[in-house]
C-alpha cells in the first residue's frame, strides 16, 4: 500500500474562505500547515508585507509546497483605478516576492500551486465551452488572471512544478457569493442567459489536496461539470431554499449603477469545461448544483 509522507505546506491568504477550509482538510490528512497573513493571529500564522518586501523567514524553513491564495477580493469593492491596482498587486507582486525569497533562501520547493479565475477567458456570454488551452480574454479580469498565472510560471521556469486552478464561484455556507445570493425573493441577474461557473468548496479543496498528494501539475479549470445560467442557477437556489422565484432579472442598469465596471462579471459568463481534471481521475462529490445546494 502507498503511504503518503506528510508534507510541510505554506498557504498565502490561508485566513480566507478557501484557505480556512483547505487548512482543515490538509491538517486532517496529516500535513503541516503554515499560513502567511498580513495580520497573523494564530500560532501557525506568519507575517508578510508586500511594501516592506518582507516574509517572516520562519514560514519558509523546509517548506515543501506553497499554495498561493492571497488576493484582495475581486467583487468586494468598486473597481476604482486604485482598487484595480490592489487586486493585481496582491496576487502578482506577492507571487514575485515568494519567488525571490524561495531563490534567496535556497528553499527546495516541490510544488507551487496557485489560484486563478475562470475570468481568464474573459467576461463573455456565448455558446463556447472554454477549455484550458483556449486563449485568454482581453478585459480587466482576464488581464489580472494572465499576470497572476505568469507570476506562477516563474517557478516552473526554475524547475519547480506548478499547478494552477482556474476557479469558478466557490459555494460555501460560511460566506462568499452564495450568502449574497440568498435574497428573500430570488431572481436572475440581467438577461439571465449568462453562465455562472461554480464549484463546491469541498471539491475545490480536494483539488488542492490532490495537487499536493498526487503531484497534479498544469492548468486546470476548477468548476463543477454541471453548468448553469443565471436563470437556472436562481431557480435551483429558490427551490433549494424554498423561497419565491421571479423570472424577471434584476435589471442590468441597476447592477451597473450599484457596482460600476465590476457588474460585467455578474452580467456575462460562458460555459467552462471540467473535462481535463476529470480525465486526471478527479471525482466530483458535488457534480450537480442541486446536490451542492442541498449540502450547503
Ligand atoms: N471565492 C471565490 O468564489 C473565488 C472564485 C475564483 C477565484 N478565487 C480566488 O481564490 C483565492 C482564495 O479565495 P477566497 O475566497 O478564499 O478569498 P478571500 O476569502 O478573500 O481570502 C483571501 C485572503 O487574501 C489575503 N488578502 C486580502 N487582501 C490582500 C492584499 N491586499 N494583499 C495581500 N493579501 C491579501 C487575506 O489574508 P490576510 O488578511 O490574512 O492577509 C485574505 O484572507 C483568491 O485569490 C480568489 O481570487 C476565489
Amino acid at each position: 500500500m502507498y503511504i503518503y509522507n506528510m508534507a510541510k505546506i505554506l498557504i498565502t491568504g490561508g485566513t480566507g474562505l478557501v484557505g480556512k477550509r483547505l487548512t482543515k482538510m490538509l491538517v486532517k490528512n496529516n500535513h503541516e500547515v503554515l499560513v502567511l497573513s498580513r495580520k497573523p493571529k494564530k500560532h501557525n500564522e506568519f507575517r508578510w508585507n508586500l511594501s516592506e518586501n518582507y516574509i517572516d523567514e520562519k514560514a519558509l524553513e523546509n517548506t515543501e509546497y506553497i499554495i498561493h491564495l492571497a488576493g484582495a477580493g475581486i467583487a468586494d469593492k468598486r473597481w476604482t483605478e486604485e482598487r484595480k491596482k490592489v487586486i493585481i498587486e496582491s496576487r502578482v507582486k506577492t507571487a514575485n516576492l515568494l519567488f525571490n525569497k524561495i531563490i534567496e533562501h535556497k528553499i527546495n520547493l516541490k510544488g507551487f500551486i496557485s489560484a486563478s479565475g475562470i475570468g481568464y477567458y474573459g467576461a463573455i456570454t456565448n455558446n463556447r465551452v472554454y477549455k484550458e488551452t483556449d486563449e485568454p480574454g482581453n478585459d480587466y479580469i482576464a488581464n489580472v488572471c494572465k499576470q497572476w498565472e505568469n507570476a506562477a510560471q516563474q517557478f516552473s521556469n526554475n524547475n519547480i512544478p506548478i499547478a494552477i486552478l482556474r476557479t469558478g464561484i466557490v459555494l460555501s455556507k460560511e460566506a462568499g457569493a452564495l450568502e449574497k445570493m440568498k435574497t428573500p425573493i430570488i431572481s436572475p441577474l440581467g438577461s439571465g442567459k449568462q453562465y455562472i461557473p461554480w464549484i463546491h468548496i469541498e471539491d475545490l479543496c480536494q483539488m488542492y489536496l490532490n495537487a499536493v498528494e498526487d503531484n497534479l501539475t498544469g492548468i486546470f479549470n476548477a468548476v463543477a461539470p454541471e453548468s448553469h445560467t443565471s436563470k437556472t442557477f436562481a431557480k435551483t437556489l429558490a427551490k433549494s431554499l424554498k423561497r419565491p422565484y421571479i423570472a424577471i432579472g434584476v435589471p442590468s442598469f441597476l447592477l451597473k449603477l450599484m457596482f460600476g465596471n465590476l457588474s460585467v462579471i455578474l452580467l456575462e459568463g460562458s460555459k467552462i469545461s471540467a473535462k481535463k481534471i476529470e480525465k486526471k481521475g478527479f471525482s466530483f462529490r458535488f457534480r450537480t448544483l442541486k446536490k451542492a445546494l442541498n449540502n450547503l
